[in-house]
């Protein structure tokens, strides 16, 4: 039987790389998909004394063409795909009086537009295999906080999206999830986003 294969975005560094090593216990193969090639090398490098077989995607996922990408070279080189765990996503947290159009849509455009795209992209690999798909999500959707007005907002909006998957998920045996990430835990979430923590 050939190997089970899942796709981490943001592997890089942080809560994405984290997620991957933790998936190379469990999966035979993990597609690490970021723009920072060397680190995602040595994620890889990881990825592989752990057990598991590490494919870098170095790309952008803010570009239109990237989900197809991720699709096509995963599939070319594994034949399959069983979970994809969409992470990548660096709002920047300002307060909703300082963010500017640009910023704004730069968060929406990867986080929310880089995860629908890659989603639906998979998703008859994923019906296929009967995987699963993963939104990162964060509190700040729904503890209201000016200070990080963006990011609380599109991790909103990320929800909406994982429930709308999560629904069509039930028709076509692909369960959607949503899942908390939370900060560090120094203390309540809302004196933690106030700092301007990323939630
Ligand atoms: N940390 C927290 O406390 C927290 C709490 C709640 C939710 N979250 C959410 O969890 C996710 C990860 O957070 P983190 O703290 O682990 O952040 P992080 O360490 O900054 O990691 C962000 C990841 O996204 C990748 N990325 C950024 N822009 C990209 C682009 N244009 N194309 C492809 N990949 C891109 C980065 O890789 P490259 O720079 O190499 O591209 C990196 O791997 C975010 O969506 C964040 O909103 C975090």
């Amino acid at each position: 039987m050939s190997k089970s294969v899942a796709i981490v975005t943001g592997a890089s560094s942080g809560i994405g790389k984290a997620t991957a090593l933790r998936l190379a216990r469990d999966f035979g193969a993990i597609v690490l998909a970021a723009r920072s090639g060397e680190k995602l090398s040595e994620v890889g490098q990881q990825v592989k004394a752990i057990g598991a077989e590490p494919l870098v995607l170095e790309l952008d996922l803010m570009a239109p063409t990237a989900a197809e990408v991720v699709v096509k070279k995963t599939l070319d080189h594994f034949g399959r795909i069983d979970a994809l765990v969409n992470i990548a996503g660096a709002v920047v947290g300002l307060d909703v009086f300082q963010m500017t159009d640009e910023q704004w849509n730069t968060g929406m455009e990867l986080k929310f537009h880089g995860a629908r795209r890659l989603t639906i992209h998979a998703w008859d690999a994923l019906r296929e295999s009967k995987g699963a798909v993963v939104f990162i999500s964060g509190n700040a959707a729904v503890i209201p906080q000016a200070g990080a007005a963006a990011v609380g907002a599109i991790n909103a909006a990320i929800e909406a999206l994982a429930k709308a998957f999560a629904e069509r998920g039930i028709e076509d045996r692909v369960p959607g999830q949503q899942r908390f990430a939370w900060g560090d835990h120094d203390g309540p979430p809302i004196v933690h986003a106030r700092k301007g923590g990323d939630f």
